[in-house]
C-alpha cells in the first residue's frame, strides 16, 4: 500500500475539538494569525482535509532522519499533532528535540536522500541539540512547531508502532478545487505521486 493512502477520516465534533483545542489554538494563533486554518493530508496526488495519517513502524526497521517540516517547501508549515496508538514508552515515541524550533537550520546542512519526503539534516549539524523520546499516556500527544526537529524514531520495542499524525496548515497556502486542495506552482514540495492514480476518481 502507497504509504499516503493510510489514512483515516476525523469525525466533524473531533475535528472541532481538535481545531477548536486551547493549546492548539494558542499556537496556531501565533504562528498563523487570524487566517484559516484547516486540517491537511497529502493524499495520492492531493491534499485533502480533516483526515488523519495512520504510521506503522515495524521494530528496528529503517526511518527517516532528523528533520523539521518547515525546510521542505514554502508554505508548507504544519503545526504537527502526534498520537501513539501501540507503543507509548520512550522505545517508541517521537523523538524531539525540545526548544530547537526557536534556532533557523541551515539549509546546507540537509543531507541528500530520495528515499525520503522529509529533509533530514547531517549528523554534525544535530550534535548540538539535545534529543528526548517522551514516555506517554493513551490519549496524549505531541503538537509540534513547524521548526521543531524531530524523527530518526526507530522503534526499540518488540510490537510495531502505531501512530496517528495530524497536520493544521492556513488554508491559503493551497488552491482550492471542489472537494480537496492542490500546491500552489511555485511550491518545490513533491507530493508523493503515483501515477496510477491520476486518472481515478478517487475524490467524489
Ligand atoms: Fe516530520
Amino acid at each position: 500500500m502507497h504509504p499516503n493512502t493510510r489514512q483515516i477520516k476525523i469525525q466533524r465534533n473531533l475535528v472541532e475539538k481538535i481545531l477548536k483545542n486551547e493549546s492548539i489554538r494558542t499556537i496556531c494563533e501565533n504562528l498563523y494569525g487570524n487566517k484559516k486554518i484547516n486540517i491537511f493530508q497529502e493524499y495520492q496526488n492531493r491534499l485533502r482535509t480533516k483526515h488523519m495519517g495512520i504510521r506503522i513502524v515495524k521494530p528496528n526497521s529503517p526511518v527517516s532522519g532528523v528533520h523539521a517540516e518547515s525546510n521542505s517547501s514554502p508554505g508548507w508549515d504544519p503545526v504537527t499533532l502526534w498520537c501513539p496508538l501501540v507503543g507509548l514508552d520512550k522505545k517508541y515515541t517521537l523523538r524531539i528535540s525540545p526548544k530547537s524550533h526557536k534556532k533557523k537550520h541551515p539549509l546546507n546542512q540537509i543531507v541528500k536522500d530520495k528515499k525520503y519526503l522529509a529533509k533530514a539534516y547531517s549528523k554534525k549539524y544535530l550534535k548540538k541539540f539535545k534529543f528526548h523520546r517522551p514516555n506517554m499516556k493513551v490519549g496524549q500527544a505531541i503538537v509540534f512547531h513547524p521548526n521543531l526537529l524531530h524523527g530518526g524514531s526507530s522503534c526499540k520495542g518488540t510490537s510495531c508502532r502505531v501512530s496517528v499524525e495530524i497536520r493544521i496548515m492556513r488554508e491559503e497556502h493551497f488552491v482550492k478545487k471542489k472537494n480537496y486542495y492542490i500546491l500552489p506552482n511555485k511550491s518545490k514540495r513533491k507530493i508523493r505521486l503515483s501515477n496510477k492514480y491520476l486518472n481515478k476518481k478517487y475524490y467524489n
